[in-house]
């Protein structure tokens, strides 16, 4: 079987190859890798949020919410979710990929230590989006490929969505969507074939304090209310992958 290897190289950080079997299945193997990537993303997200008040409390300073803890969450939750154990080496032929994600999540929590862990102050900005951001960032260095988080109502720059993207949250946004079903779409990005994906989130009861009603007021991180509602589209996870 003739294979095909793809390099990205990336600002002389690590190297790591994707690896299609044929060109015709391409997508279909790239669809796989973008789901467990943002899988990957989504849980790091999660076990974030899930410690959003250990990371807001004035009155500890070492928390233990260390990148080893992290990292094993995310481990431990990614093979309960897909039955890929990241842990065995070389367990899937992507795996070099998924880790490269891993450690970006890693490199973010190490960096946020200093402040995740100063005594004294509450909120520390320390947060879901925040983390995703940085994570996209890192993940960019190690591997060329574009991760991020973004909603209609985007509240930096960083999460603006561009054009396929507010198409695309515009579908999410339909009630017609089918709820949690993710677009992927292979196009041609800066003259490179790539698949863009997109998998949507919705608003629960955990994201009210900071983006619910009312609009306008200030949530803890002093940024304006969305007034969205329980069980509405939030925003979505975009990643553009390279296919060759
Ligand atoms: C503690 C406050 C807080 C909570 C709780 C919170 N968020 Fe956010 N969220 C933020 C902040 C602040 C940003 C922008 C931060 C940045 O990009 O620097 C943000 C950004 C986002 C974005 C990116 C698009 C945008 O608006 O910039 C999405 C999507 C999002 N949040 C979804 C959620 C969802 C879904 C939940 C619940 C599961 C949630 N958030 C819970 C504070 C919060």
């Amino acid at each position: 079987m003739r294979r095909q290897v793809f390099m990205i190289v990336a600002a002389g950080m690590t190297i790591i190859s994707l690896v299609w079997s044929t060109p015709a299945r391409a997508t279909n193997e790239a669809a796989e890798v973008a789901e467990h990537l943002i899988e990957l993303v989504k849980i790091g997200r999660e076990v974030v949020s899930e410690h959003q008040a250990t990371i807001n409390d004035a009155t500890k300073a070492e928390k233990g919410f260390t990148s080893d803890f992290v990292a094993d969450q995310v481990l431990e939750r990614f093979k309960k979710k897909t039955k890929i154990d990241l842990r065995i080496p070389n367990v899937v032929p992507q795996a070099n990929f998924y880790l490269a994600l891993v450690e970006a999540e890693r490199e973010v929590i190490d960096e946020a230590q200093p402040v995740i862990n100063r005594p004294g102050v509450g909120f520390k900005g320390f947060l879901h989006a925040v983390f995703a951001r940085r994570v996209g960032e890192h993940f960019y260095k190690k591997t060329g490929v574009r991760m991020k988080l973004t909603g209609i109502d985007y509240r930096t720059t960083n999460s603006k969505p561009d054009e396929f993207e507010q198409e695309v949250l515009r579908m999410f946004s339909d009630p017609r969507h089918p709820k949690d079903q993710v677009y992927a779409r292979s196009t041609v990005v800066d003259g490179r074939p790539v698949l863009r994906m997109m998998d949507p989130e919705y608003t629960t009861t955990a994201c009210l304090s900071c983006h619910g009603a009312p609009k306008g007021e200030r949530d803890i991180t002093g940024m304006k209310k969305e007034g969205w509602k329980e069980g509405s589209l939030a925003g979505a996870i975009s990643l553009i992958l390279p296919l060759k």
